[in-house]
């Protein structure tokens, strides 16, 4: 680690805000000038190229890299952990940027998207995040993660066929899913069966620091279904 993240990142919309006081205290150390450069990517190239629509630029600390990085107090320490569905890196890159503890995959199928990942991590110099390219559901029987996590991808009932394969026994699937939380839980019971799933509860996280607290789905993965564990032996 040591070096220090690249600075300017050319252009930058007129509309990213400077960061909220309480950022100050969520990125700390090295995190902070990775904040910084992570927001400047998103509102630049990440806008210019579509991952990220231009009307968000003005909620990215908030909505985005505040938002996200709150989830890692909900993250045990030093996990594997594998962000399904990453997108332009949230929440696996806002995690990776505030826990150095950890190794987090960031999942993707979609090209641009990945490239940009990559971008982004090299940019920041980040050494414990590894981009893959492909879908969650074609992973499993391959990987196997301590912690999935998960925001905007898919309703919780596809998010357990998805993660529950990935993760080892004991494992957590971590949701970000606001309000939509309880009713996504209550609608998931039978896929939480068949998936083998043991506890499920609701977490909040982020109080004092977001508005609301983010509210998230934790799932412990219980022993992998029949189907995956064959596929794992091979
Ligand atoms: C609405 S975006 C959300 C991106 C990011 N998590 C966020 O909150 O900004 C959903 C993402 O999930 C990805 N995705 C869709 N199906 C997937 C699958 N089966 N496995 C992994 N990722 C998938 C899409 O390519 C897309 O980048």
């Amino acid at each position: 680690m040591g070096d220090q993240p690249q600075k300017g990142h050319r252009p930058v919309s007129d509309e990213l805000p400077e960061p909220p006081e309480i950022a100050r205290d969520v990125f700390v150390g090295e995190a902070w000038d990775r904040a910084g450069a992570f927001a400047e990517l998103l509102a630049g190239p990440g806008v210019v190229r579509g991952l990220l629509g231009p009307r968000e630029v003005p909620r990215i600390w908030d909505r985005h890299l505040l938002n996200c990085a709150v989830v890692a107090e909900a993250v045990p320490e030093e996990v594997r952990l594998v962000d399904i569905g990453s997108g332009a890196g949230l929440p696996g890159l806002v995690l990776a940027i505030v826990r150095q503890d950890i190794t987090v995959t960031l999942l993707e199928p979609l090209l641009r998207r990945t490239v940009f990942l990559e971008e982004c991590v090299e940019a920041l110099k980040l050494d414990n995040v590894e981009v893959l390219r492909g879908r969650a559901e074609e992973l499993a029987g391959q990987r196997e993660f301590d912690v999935a996590s998960a925001r905007a991808v898919a309703p919780l009932d596809r998010l357990l066929t998805w993660a529950m394969p990935l993760l080892r026994e004991g494992g957590e699937l971590i949701a970000m899913k606001g309000e939509r939380a309880a009713g996504e839980l209550a609608e998931a019971q039978s896929q939480l069966q068949a998936s083998g799933a043991g506890t499920a509860e609701l977490v909040t996280v982020g109080h004092g620091k977001v508005e609301p607290p983010a509210t998230l789905v934790r799932v412990v993965a219980g022993r992998a279904p029949e189907q995956a564990r064959r596929r794992r032996r091979r």
